[in-house]
C-alpha cells in the first residue's frame, strides 16, 4: 500500500543519510592522522568533492566572517571605511535549519546582507557606499536575489527569519544572532514556529530596500569561468564560505587563480575552506581566525585570509 511504500522510502533514505554521515565522520577523523597540518586541512576542505553541490546556508558562517573581519581590523590589516566593493561567492539559499530540520519559514539568503551588516557595524564601510556582487552558479539563488531586487525597487523590505538552532552556541554567537541586522534593517515579527517546536527562539529582520538594491546577482562559476574582463573595477573584499569543499585540489587552485583576477592589489579574500596556494597564483596566505560556534567539541571554523599581491 501507499503507507508501506512511504515508510520503506523514508527508512531507506534515513539509512543512507546515517551511512553518509558515518563516512564523513570517518574521513574527518582520518584526516587528523595526516602527518602534517596542511595535509589534514586539505583533506578536510575536500570532504564533499564527490557529492552534489548543496545550497544550504547558516547564519554561523556569517558570524565566522564577522569574527575574521574584527580580528583583521584589530591587527590594522583592514583600515576603517576602506571597503566599498565586495563579492560574495555562493551565498546559498536557506529553507531549513540543517541541524534540526526546522522548515517553517520561506526560502531566504543571508550572507550578502550579513556581510553588509558586519562591515558597517565594524566601521569598515559606510552605509550607502557598499556595492555587493553575489556570484553563484545556481539558478535558484540568482533568481531569488533578482526577485528580491525587483521587489526592493518597488520599496519592499526583505524579511529574513532567524530561528536559533538548539545546539548550545558560544555566547558570542548568541550575541551576533541578537544583533544581526542592526545596521541593515529593523526587527520584524517572526513567523511563529509550529506547536511541536514550542520554545524555539526565533527573530526576524526586515532588511531595507537600499541594502537589497546594493546587491547584484551575477551568474559565474568561479572555478571554471572568468569574470567579464572588460569590467576593470575590482573588489576590495571577497567572501566564500562552504563553497570549495565540493571541489578537488586542481579545481580549488583554479578558483584561487580566478579570485586573484577579481581582487584589487592588496584586497582580501576570506574563506573557511583551506585552499592550495601555488607560487604562480598572486595570492598570499596571511593567516587565519579560528572561530568557535559551539560550547562543546570542535564545532567551529578557521577563516583563512588571502591577500592579492
Ligand atoms: C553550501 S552553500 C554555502 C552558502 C553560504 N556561503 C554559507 O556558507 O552558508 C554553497 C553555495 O556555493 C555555490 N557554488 C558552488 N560552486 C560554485 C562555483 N563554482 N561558483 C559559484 N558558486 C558556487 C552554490 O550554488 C551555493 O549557493
Amino acid at each position: 500500500t501507499g503507507d508501506e511504500k512511504t515508510k520503506a522510502f523514508v527508512l531507506e533514505n534515513l539509512r543512507r543519510v546515517v551511512q553518509e554521515q558515518n563516512t564523513f565522520r570517518e574521513q574527518f577523523d582520518q584526516a587528523a592522522h595526516e602527518s602534517d597540518q596542511q595535509a589534514e586541512l586539505s583533506k578536510r576542505s575536500r570532504m564533499f568533492h564527490d557529492r552534489g553541490i548543496s545550497l544550504d546556508t547558516t547564519i554561523l558562517s556569517s558570524f565566522g566572517i564577522e569574527g575574521a573581519l574584527r580580528d583583521m581590523k584589530d591587527r590594522a590589516m583592514l583600515p576603517v571605511r576602506s571597503i566599498t566593493r565586495v563579492a560574495v561567492i555562493g551565498p546559498g539559499l536557506d529553507f531549513t535549519d540543517k541541524g534540526f530540520g526546522y522548515d517553517f519559514y520561506p526560502l531566504q539568503t543571508l550572507q550578502p546582507f550579513a556581510v553588509y551588516d558586519s562591515l558597517v557595524r565594524l566601521g569598515l564601510a559606510e552605509p550607502g557606499k557598499i556595492d555587493i556582487t553575489a556570484f553563484d552558479i545556481s539558478r535558484e539563488v540568482l533568481e531569488h536575489l533578482r526577485s528580491a531586487h525587483d521587489r526592493a525597487k518597488a520599496g519592499e523590505n526583505y524579511v529574513v527569519q532567524l530561528p536559533r538552532e538548539s545546539w548550545p552556541w558560544v555566547a558570542e554567537a548568541v550575541q551576533y544572532w541578537r544583533s544581526f541586522g542592526s545596521e541593515i534593517g529593523e526587527p520584524a515579527a517572526p513567523v511563529q514556529p509550529p506547536p511541536a517546536l514550542k520554545g524555539l527562539e526565533t527573530r526576524a529582520v526586515a532588511i531595507r530596500p537600499d541594502v537589497i538594491l546594493s546587491c547584484k546577482p551575477v551568474d559565474l562559476n568561479v572555478v571554471f569561468e572568468q569574470f567579464d574582463r572588460s569590467d576593470t573595477r575590482r573588489f576590495d573584499l571577497i567572501i566564500a564560505t562552504n563553497v570549495f569543499l565540493y571541489y578537488d585540489t586542481v579545481e580549488q587552485a583554479l578558483a584561487l587563480q580566478n579570485i586573484s583576477t577579481l581582487l584589487k592589489p592588496g584586497g582580501f579574500f576570506l574563506t573557511n575552506d583551506w585552499l592550495p596556494g601555488l607560487p604562480q597564483i598572486p595570492m598570499r596566505s596571511m593567516g587565519y581566525t579560528p572561530v568557535r560556534y559551539g560550547e562543546s567539541g570542535d564545532w567551529g571554523d578557521n577563516i583563512f585570509w588571502w591577500q592579492r599581491q
